[in-house]
């Protein structure tokens, strides 16, 4: 399998929790109450199976493939999807620390989740999809067979690393926790 369809399949997961994020984003809005444990448990998921996991792939392996295989790095798509992925991290740390005043009673914290929680939802749904329609089809076009090889060795490394699988099943158990309390069965 091309190293490219494993991240494919990773945005599947991702975009999954994304849905539960909204409805969790609705609930706040329309000020129904959503259990704060039950956000940090979303929050935890996108910092550790989307970011530490999945970007990491993207980050320090397949975009280095891809400079590699003459794909620029400045000015080009992979730039953008670099700066997505930090803006992405910049909503979560600030909905991670109004949730914690929300927890402790600020109710008008909840809106400040709500906002940065949409917005990370919004951004993310288009950055996979122009990753899945145009980055990866840049990287399967420019990396040749050598690099490819290269590059599947590197992920299965990282997803065999024992800490890994552990972070990776914790973050699908919690997915699968959510998932009927938000989106139903
Ligand atoms: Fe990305
Ligand atoms: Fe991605």
């Amino acid at each position: 399998m091309r190293p490219t369809e494993d991240l494919v399949r990773e945005h599947g997961d991702i975009l999954a929790m994304i849905q539960v994020v909204r409805e969790m984003v609705r609930r706040l809005e329309t000020a129904e109450s959503v259990d704060p444990e039950h956000i940090d448990k979303a929050i935890y998921f996108i910092r550790n199976y989307a970011d530490k996991y999945h970007h990491a792939k993207e980050e320090d392996l397949l975009f280095p493939a891809m400079y590699e295989a003459g794909v620029p790095k400045e000015g080009g798509p992979v730039a953008v999807m670099l700066r997505e992925h930090d803006e992405g991290r910049e909503y979560v740390r600030v909905a991670a620390e109004a949730n914690d005043r929300y927890r402790a009673g600020d109710a008008t914290a909840g809106k400040t989740v709500a906002a940065n929680l949409r917005n990370y939802a919004g951004l993310l749904e288009q950055h996979i999809t122009k990753e899945n329609q145009v980055l990866y089809p840049i990287a399967d076009s420019h990396i040749g067979q050598p690099g490819q090889a290269e590059l599947r060795w590197s992920f299965d490394h990282v997803s065999a690393k024992p800490e890994m699988q552990r972070e990776c099943d914790r973050c699908k158990a919690i997915l699968a926790e959510l998932d009927p309390i938000y989106l139903g069965e």
